[in-house]
């Protein structure tokens, strides 16, 4: 069913930035809020309606940022309040809402909360983080691993007890069970919405909700999805997150953001890799996160097959009015167009995809111009995860925007060294060359945000599910009162006729030769093509 007044949540896109990887205003190699604003006007030529943009706030860095010892700041590094109010007060002149991360689950060791926390046992806020002793043997509390490698649990010298660390022994995990971090919490998502954001994308949202009595984790007995996760992956995570409380508190949540005016909105990170353990997050009455993030599409193998049964899984399981939303790729993953994922040449067929699905897209930075992972060495990388389980590193996938040909490719100034290696096909693969290249991955992305903005058949109309159709190939409907769209394509570097996805006419395609064509009931696609088809019969 069409929503009846769809929320802007819901027809537009979100565009995902990782600030110390968009645009370098002040000549340190890192990005900042600055160089931000300096690329607002690129976005809203795009035509996105928000930026979704990763941690700025003060931070020791373990974790880039994940890390937080200060919630209602900037990090030098990224800027000042002030810069950030000035981002914000340009992007919503530009009609972009701007969402930014919050992280809850876990601070920095160097918040004060924590430091004070650590300090005794009988300090106040000792409760604030998860604090037990250690069994008889001398071993931690739990079998808990962190999705960092290793125990979960640190031992804590000074004060003879473990802490809990869901990802390094530099974020410990707070204790949302204890009220007084709850109203701490909520206190920092409304100083920021006092200051205008218009939500948040809420960082590993199911983990802040744990066992009360901590239970072991059973083994994992198959070698599933999870297995991409290291160690992670060798348990059922049936205790160390996801515990049905968190449904109370993210209601709370979301009526705290109802409180503001504009339609406030949280996006929370939600993933599992079974659909209906995922599909069980959104509640029976859905009035708690408005967007939960999926990543079926970005661990799904990019063959027909998958991919339809990643769609069609998610599909098939969200509950009655409930709105899906899709990635293809962030910043703990590696990007489409790499090699090793869909390939370059399937870079068009992915965003088609992505912004013709019924749910809301988010598009990471540089997937509009199909940049690819840079590989960095282990010993060279700066992830920490790398180097805890070499393999996992997520520094290819956040090396810098490829804005021009410049030297630094309009990144940093030239001559200075950015954080990260720029890809060596920044000369030829960037923001300039492709804006002006009516086939570029750029153009296609501008039109595609166009027309899903247009036709309110793409935006709000319904899934219907298509076929089957030839190996190699998928379709799907998108059907509402203003007609009926079929989106025909081509996973293949081979030619494929699809069967009745026609007769009509090609709206969009991912070659611009298809525009405006005529297509009879068979759909001959090209290699790595794909098109949409309004049907002449709505
Ligand atoms: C998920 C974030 O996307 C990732 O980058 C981070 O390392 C972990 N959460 C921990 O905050």
């Amino acid at each position: 069913m069409q929503p009846k007044q769809p929320r802007w949540w819901q027809t537009g896109v979100v565009y995902e930035i990782y600030p110390r990887s968009f645009a370098d205003a002040n000549g340190d190699g890192v990005g900042d809020l600055a160089g931000i604003t300096g690329r607002l006007d690129y976005l809203a030529w795009l035509g996105v309606d928000a930026i979704w943009i990763a941690p700025f706030y003060p931070s020791p860095m373990a974790d880039f940022g994940y890390d937080v010892s200060d919630y209602t700041d900037v990090d030098p590094l990224f800027g000042s309040l002030a810069d950030f109010d000035a981002l914000l007060a340009a992007a919503h002149d530009r009609g972009i809402r701007v969402l930014i991360d919050y992280v809850p689950n876990h601070t920095s060791d160097q918040h004060p909360w924590f430091t004070e926390s650590r300090s005794s046992r009988t300090s106040p806020k000792r409760d604030w983080y998860v604090w037990r002793d250690a069994r008889p043997d001398g071993s931690p509390p739990n079998n808990w691993i962190s999705m960092f490698a290793g125990t979960a649990w640190k031992w804590d010298e000074a004060t003879d007890q473990f802490y809990l660390h869901t990802f390094l022994s530099e974020q410990p995990d707070l204790n949302w069970r204890n009220p007084e971090t709850r109203d701490a919490m909520f206190d920092v998502a409304r100083t920021w919405l006092d200051r205008g954001v218009d939500g948040f994308r809420i960082d590993v949202a199911p983990m802040v909700m744990k066992d009360p009595e901590l239970r072991d984790n059973p083994p994992n007995p198959s070698s599933d999805e999870l297995s991409r996760l290291g160690a992670w992956g060798t348990q059922l995570h049936l205790h160390d997150h996801a515990h049905p409380d968190m449904h109370e508190l993210y209601r709370d949540f979301r009526r705290m953001l109802e409180t503001y005016p504009g339609e406030r909105v949280s996006i929370g990170e939600l993933h599992h890799p079974d659909h209906h353990v995922w599909a069980a997050y959104y509640s029976e009455r859905q009035a708690e996160i408005h967007v939960r993030f999926n990543f079926h599409l970005t661990y799904s193998p990019w063959t027909a097959e998958a991919v339809r049964a990643a769609v069609e899984g998610v599909q098939g399981v969200l509950p009655d009015g409930a709105w899906a939303s899709w990635v293809l790729g962030n910043h703990d993953q590696p990007r489409f167009a790499s090699p090793a994922r869909a390939g370059r040449e399937q870079a068009r067929v992915g965003m088609l995809l992505l912004l013709t699905l019924r749910g809301t897209p988010t598009i990471y930075y540089g997937e509009e111009i199909g940049m690819v992972d840079v590989p960095i060495a282990t010993a060279d990388s700066r992830d920490p995860l790398e180097r805890r389980e070499p393999g996992r590193g997520r520094d290819p996938e956040r090396s810098p925007m490829q804005w021009d040909a410049s030297p630094n490719a309009g990144f940093a100034a030239p001559g200075v060294v950015p954080w990260l290696p720029l890809a060596s096909d920044a000369t030829t693969v960037n923001v300039a060359g492709q804006a002006e290249n009516p086939d570029s991955v750029l153009t296609l992305t501008r039109r595609l945000i166009a027309l899903r903005r247009e036709h309110p058949v793409l935006h709000v109309g319904d899934y219907e599910s298509f076929g089957p159709t030839p190996k190699g190939t998928f379709a799907f409907r998108r059907v509402g009162l203003e007609g009926r769209l079929t989106i025909a394509l081509n996973l293949t570097g081979e030619e494929r006729s699809i069967p009745d996805a026609g007769p009509g006419r090609v709206l969009i395609g991912t070659h611009r030769d298809r525009h405006g064509t005529e297509v009879s009931a068979v759909v001959d696609l090209r290699p790595n093509e794909a098109v949409v088809v309004e049907s002449r019969t709505a």
